[in-house]
């Protein structure tokens, strides 16, 4: 069983999206293992995208992620962390297919909604960031109802 994170940024919860983005990883059979309402501090937005340091948009994204709260998640299913990806969709908005959730409703390069981790190294690093191993609970839930 794979796991991975998610967080619905602060345009998410500034247009009360947090259900609507739930809802598409509770349909699709993925189970939540932690989830938290929290502000990002500058520090731990760095560290989240240490990646983009020094990039044209980095210090954008920073300023964007500290803006509000966010909701951080993690996930856990089968090939969850490429599935998720694929709900999410691309981060270009003009490439994001309609049925994705930034394809759907993200019209922004930046202003995106959600993250989600790109490999099993970033989705092991930014659950570590984020979350302490006692708080990913572990509990019974039927994630395949219909078999
Ligand atoms: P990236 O990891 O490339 O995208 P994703 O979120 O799809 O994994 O980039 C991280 C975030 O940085 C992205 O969600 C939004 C922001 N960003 C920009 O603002 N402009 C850009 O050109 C890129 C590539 C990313
Ligand atoms: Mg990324």
């Amino acid at each position: 069983m794979e796991r991975t994170f998610l967080m619905v940024k602060p345009d998410g919860i500034q247009r009360g999206l947090i259900g609507k983005i739930i809802s598409r990883m509770e349909d699709k059979g993925f189970k939540m293992i932690a989830g938290k309402l929290m502000f990002v501090s500058e520090e731990l937005a760095k560290v989240h995208y240490q990646e983009h340091e020094g990039k044209p948009f980095f210090e954008k994204l920073v300023n964007f992620i500290t803006s509000g709260p966010v909701f951080a998640m993690v996930w856990e299913g089968d090939d969850i962390i490429a599935l998720s990806r694929n709900l999410i969709g691309k981060t270009n908005p003009s490439e994001a297919m309609p049925g994705t959730i930034r394809g759907d409703f993200a019209s922004h390069a930046t202003f995106n909604l959600i993250h989600g981790s790109d490999s099993k190294a970033s989705a092991d690093r930014e659950i570590g960031i984020y979350f302490t191993p006692e708080q990913l609970l572990s509990y019974d839930k039927s994630i395949s109802p219909w078999i």
